[in-house]
């Protein structure tokens, strides 16, 4: 048994999230926490929205929303769309609680106490014409690294550098499109190297990242890691703790993963057990997983580590980092503003909450980039209902109408059942390997071969023949295809929790909303009362209903 701290990338509170984060860092976390718990682990699953920068001072400009107001009303969508999507979190919290300041001060202290940190004058663009600094994003121009054009200040969206504002290309004032000048002004930079070796040696134990991840950071260390300035002049944000710093903040990317441990916080105080969050940040045993995508590498890898090993505390560094690829729409960039975007209240009134579980986690970007396609998720929906749906559908009808609505003892084996039988302890094997080791679209592949093979048996047999020539057999064979219905429903619950768990109601097992143990089920069934649920599990999608899907998408967007 393992204890597990496991978080996600804290979203912008900026705006809806779409389909592509969760693809990235909410569901591969959720189906993770839920199976750990179904395993029995002890497991806490944090998260928050990430509510400072320059990202959300503009767009909160633009809109001419005070920032605060901005920020609440999006951190209150972002929950409900989890919600929506069944993301279970312990905690989800945000990054303007007054704990979260007090921590990211805590830190910022610990290490400008050892040295690590240090102010120096830097330059940088100063816009005339609107008076300031012009911080990350608040610059835009071309990428000094791969020569995209109209990237923003702070990260090439492109190429995923971290950039220096001052080094962009032909800079433009964001807010007003003039030229900035270059002025100078004095900020706190974080010595990065001053942890290089240890970083490096932390990497390079761990033999069970995902090579992308690994890579990556190992390759930033080994091109030389640069200070880089850590406070901003912007008015929204942590204020920099030195008397001598007044009117500057935290960088955003300092103090949002400061947010996983002020979220831990939070939960525990709510909780009653204001201390409990030390329980699992202090603990050498407990294993943190961050979840995130791959333009968050660098911060999860390199910086964020060097953080907590700079602290006086004895914090614990990530044990894992499944970093995932990006995840896009037909072809292109999710993105509202260019009109390339699933209007999520309409896809949720005609399509299922598990289907679009099914079909993100059974074709996620573990490895590489990949998309979400009208036609992907018709033949995702469509293989649910074909092999799960109907399997479950076929069989409970058929013990209501001929069993009394129970599931028949079952008599004497064959070897065709016992096969079957036979076969499920090495597929929760499997499938829990999968699992463990962020592998979800195998886990998925294993699972459904099960699936596919309770169908065949249950197609070879033939229930519906037996039923006229031989009722025990008939019974028999009904009782092993509900044991196979059991253990599929089980194996999937990660995935598409809600129709596992009225599986296994519609099998007279209902679990109460608990989770179900990750194990073969290896009960008799004999005489079961089903459950009295008998609505399909799921409706097929038709061709023309996608045809209109692709040709709405195609229709709101802009040109490239
Ligand atoms: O890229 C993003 O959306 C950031 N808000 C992620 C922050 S993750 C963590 F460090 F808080
Ligand atoms: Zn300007």
């Amino acid at each position: 048994m393992s204890k597990y701290l496991v978080t996600s990338a804290l979203p912008y509170a900026n705006g809806p999230i779409h389909f592509g984060h969760i693809a990235g860092a909410y569901l591969p976390a959720d189906i993770f926490t839920r199976f750990l718990r179904q395993k029995g682990e002890d497991v806490i699953y944090i998260c928050g929205t990430d509510e400072y920068g320059v990202a959300i001072t503009i767009n909160a400009e633009k809109a001419g929303v005070p920032y605060k107001d901005y920020v609440d009303a999006n951190h209150k969508l972002i929950k409900e769309f989890f919600d929506k999507l069944n993301i279970r979190f312990d905690h989800f919290s945000r990054t303007t609680i007054p704990e979260h300041a007090a921590l990211a001060q805590e830190f910022f202290l610990a290490l400008h106490k050892k040295g690590h940190i240090k102010p120096a004058v830097e330059a940088q663009f100063y816009c005339v014409t609107c008076g300031r600094f012009l911080a990350d994003r608040y610059v835009s121009g071309t990428c000094p690294k791969c020569g995209a054009d109209n990237v923003r200040g702070d990260e090439c969206t492109k190429c995923g550098e971290w950039l220096d504002p001052s080094k962009i290309v032909k800079p433009a004032c964001k807010v007003c499109g003039s030229k900035p000048e270059i002025r100078q002004t004095t900020q706190y930079f974080l010595d990065l190297n001053a942890f290089a070796p240890r970083l490096k040696e932390w990497l390079e134990s761990k033999s069970d990242w995902k090579a992308n991840v690994k890579n990556k950071a190992l390759s930033l260390i080994e091109e030389g890691l640069v200070q880089r300035a850590i406070t901003r002049d912007i008015s929204w944000g942590v204020p920099v703790p030195l008397e001598e710093a007044k009117g500057k903040v935290l960088y955003v990317w300092f103090d949002a993963p400061i947010g996983y441990i002020s979220a831990t916080a939070e939960w525990a105080r709510l909780a009653g057990k204001p201390e409990a969050w030390k329980d699992w940040w202090f603990d050498k045993e407990t294993k943190l997983v961050h979840f995130i995508g791959k333009d968050n590498i660098i911060f999860h890898t390199i910086v964020w580590p060097a953080m907590l090993l700079g602290q006086d505390k004895p914090y614990i560094i990530p044990d894992n980092v499944p970093g995932n690829e990006f995840y896009n729409l037909e072809g292109r960039q999710f993105s509202k503003s260019d009109g390339w975007y699933i209007d999520t209240a309409d896809f949720f009134s005609k399509y299922g909450v598990d289907a679009l579980r099914y079909a993100i986690a059974s074709n996620g970007p573990e490895t590489s980039d990949s998309q979400f396609t009208w036609e992907d998720f018709q033949g995702r929906n469509n293989e649910l209902a074909d092999t799960l749906g109907n399997l479950v559908n076929r069989c409970f009808s058929f013990m209501k109408k001929n069993f009394e609505g129970k599931i028949p003892a079952a008599g004497e084996l064959m070897p065709e059942d016992k096969a079957l039988l036979d076969s499920f302890a090495p597929v929760f094997d499997e499938v829990g390997k999968s699992y463990y080791s962020y592998r979800v679209r195998q886990a998925l592949t294993q699972t459904m071969a099960l699936a596919i093979t309770a169908n065949k048996y249950v197609n070879d047999t033939a229930p519906w023949k037996l039923r006229k020539t031989d009722l025990v057999r008939c019974g028999t064979v009904l009782n092993v295809a509900a044991r196979a219905i059991i253990n599929a429903a089980i194996l999937l619950y990660p995935v598409i929790p809600d129709t596992a768990l009225k599986v296994l109601a519609k099998a007279g097992l209902a679990q109460d909303g608990k989770a179900p143990e990750f194990k073969p089920y290896t009960g008799l069934l004999d005489n079961v009362a089903l459950g009295a649920d008998d609505t399909l599990l799921f409706a097929k999608i038709m061709d023309d209903q996608i045809k209109l899907e692709v040709e709405k998408l195609k229709a709101s967007a802009k040109p490239d």
